[in-house]
């Protein structure tokens, strides 16, 4: 059985205090539950922070990206060991945004995740379609090519590691959520895919996050689904009440 996993994805929001507030809230709000696992991932600048105060907690903290690179002349850019070094065990990898505004192609996601695993840091890796993709019956093409080309030559015992998120483009930050039948049939394809090119355990192993617009009202309708493991909440991740019923909600299916 595969425990839920919800991570709150705080992209390039809130202040240093609200950020700290919100850190706050929800180590109070999580006290003594340990039914699901939790992550966030704060703006780089609040990680510190954000570690600190969750420090005596069990939520995983991580960062929303990071250089493919060691360390060196990469200007601007925040290396795997730099963010251990700052408490961070977690990354996301390839979100739809870094790869649609930031020019991120499964051969860059590939680096980062080989990058991230060489740092002992665990990835949470992005995957989905964009809504043309879907409209041309493209879906389950998309998602095995990010899959094939962004975990090329990683091993299964890597690939434990990893958990996916299933976020179709469309569906973030639009308040339009793919249905839970739609998004636990692309769950589905995703772990027979895992299964063809892994085996059974790695793909019965890997847990899949659904991420785009779940929000307090449909996750447990979301989470319900056999083959949807947690989510990776965007919006409804900065506001702490929201986010602890998402919480509760997964604790329902642990
Ligand atoms: P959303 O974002 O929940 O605001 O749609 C999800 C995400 O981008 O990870």
């Amino acid at each position: 059985m595969r425990k839920q996993f919800i991570a709150g994805n705080w992209k390039m929001n809130l202040t240093l205090e609200d950020a700290k507030g919100l850190a706050r809230k929800l180590y109070d709000g999580l006290k003594g539950s340990d039914k699901v696992d939790v992550g966030v991932f704060p703006s780089f600048v609040f990680l510190k922070e954000v570690c600190d105060i969750l420090s005596n907690s069990k939520v995983f903290i991580g960062a929303q990206n990071m250089s493919m690179e060691k360390s060196g002349a990469f200007t601007g850019e925040i290396s795997g060991s730099m963010l251990r070094d700052v408490g961070c065990t977690h990354v996301l990898i390839g979100h739809s945004e870094r790869r649609t505004i930031y020019q991120e192609t499964n051969s860059i996601i590939n680096s980062k995740l080989k990058a991230a695993l060489l740092n002992d840091l665990s990835p949470i890796l992005c995957v989905g379609e964009k809504q043309e993709e879907r409209d041309a019956g493209k879906t389950r093409e998309v998602v095995k090519n990010q899959l094939s080309e962004g975990l090329l030559n990683l091993t299964s015992e890597q690939v434990k590691r990893l958990t996916i998120a299933y976020e179709p483009v469309w569906a973030i930050g639009t308040g339009k959520t793919a249905t839970p039948e739609q998004a636990n049939e692309v769950h589905a394809f995703i772990r027979d895919t895992m299964r063809d090119k892994y085996d059974d355990d790695t793909a019965q192993r890997i847990r899949i996050q659904y991420g785009g617009s779940v929000n307090a009202e449909n996750a447990k309708q979301l989470l319900g689904q056999p083959e949807i493991d947690g989510a990776l909440v965007g919006g409804a991740s900065l506001d702490s009440n929201s986010f602890l019923d998402i919480v509760s909600d997964a604790a329902s299916f642990s």
